[in-house]
């Protein structure tokens, strides 16, 4: 049974795990290479379950319970007596690699090792390891608080008992998990992105502006944001990145980023995360 919890990497989507396994009742020990980062991921963390005890979604009892579960450090070596390691480090195949090896070699032998890439094979980093039966892609959608759905990756490599595993740890976070096999997008963002990518491509010719298009996708399908309002929350940097392993595997010209996204990424650009992306926001 998964109980302590390592988080490496603090992004958005680190604290968000964070919060998600915090609030079940999990122990956390988040990891970040600066202290300064690890900081503000709990400041984050504490003003995100005070909203929601304000919102009255939380009691003020479990607020502090959560709170207190969470501990911080720069030292991966704090993070061998974890059950389960969920990495959600930058998109890099090597950063990553280096990453498992060091876990691999820290770790006890039945701690599960798990990514939350959206792109790379998961394979890659099974096999980078002694342990590839014990490695699989945990996926969390952006925020990860909030999103119910996670899909579980499964390399080639991966044993029966670490899907199980990992299944019955989403489904002890309230979340709904799916299995998907070990491909560039899995399923989400397999069909998400060719249609954000669109969005761009559209925009780009003209047909309406992103208000519009926005608000036709919120009212014409109940979406609950439109394209340009989901870029900018995923960041423009992040969605060029997918499209381009989307595009690499299968190498249909389909999937090749719009030249705006591109652009815009290039001017730094980026979404939220910069303030200003296909809309501004203040930081
Ligand atoms: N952390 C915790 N809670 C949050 C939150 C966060 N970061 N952001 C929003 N919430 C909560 C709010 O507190 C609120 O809770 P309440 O209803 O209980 O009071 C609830 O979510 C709704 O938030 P808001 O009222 O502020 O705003 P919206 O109703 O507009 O919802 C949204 C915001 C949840 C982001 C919604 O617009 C949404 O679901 N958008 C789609 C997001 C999406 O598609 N994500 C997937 C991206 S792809 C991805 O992640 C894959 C990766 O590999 C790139």
């Amino acid at each position: 049974m998964i109980r302590r919890v390592g988080i490496v990497g603090a992004g958005i989507m680190g604290s968000g795990i964070a919060e998600c396994a915090a609030k079940t009742g999990h122990d956390v020990v988040l990891r970040s290479r600066h202290q300064e980062s690890a900081d503000a991921m709990v400041a984050a963390l504490e003003r995100s379950l005070a909203k929601q005890v304000e919102r009255g979604k939380l009691s003020e009892e479990e607020r502090a319970g959560a709170i207190s579960r969470v501990s911080t450090t720069c030292d991966l070596e704090a993070l061998a007596g974890c059950h389960l390691v969920i990495e959600s480090v930058v998109e890099d195949m090597a950063t990553k690699k280096a990453l498992f090896r060091d876990l691999d070699r820290i770790c006890g032998d039945r701690t599960l090792l798990a990514t939350n890439t959206s792109t790379l094979a998961v394979v890659e980093l099974a096999v980078a390891t002694r342990r590839p039966e014990r490695v699989c892609g945990i996926h969390f959608f952006n925020p990860a608080p909030v999103m119910t759905l996670v899909e579980i990756v499964r390399p080639l490599t991966a044993g029966d008992e670490t899907i199980d595993a990992a299944r019955s740890f989403v489904e002890a976070l309230g979340k709904t998990a799916v299995e998907v096999q070990d491909r560039a997008g899995f399923v989400v963002n397999a069909l998400l992105f060719p249609y954000l990518n669109n969005a761009v491509r559209l925009l780009e010719s003209g047909v309406a502006t992103k208000e519009d298009v926005d608000l036709a996708m919120k009212g014409g399908c109940n979406f609950p944001m439109g394209p340009f309002a989901l870029l900018d929350l995923v960041g423009l940097d992040t969605s060029v990145s997918i499209l381009e392993a989307l595009y690499e595997e299968s190498k249909d010209p389909y999937f090749a980023p719009r030249p705006l996204l591109k652009r815009m990424v290039a001017a730094r650009q980026l979404g939220r995360k910069s303030g200003r992306g296909f809309y501004d926001y203040e930081r």
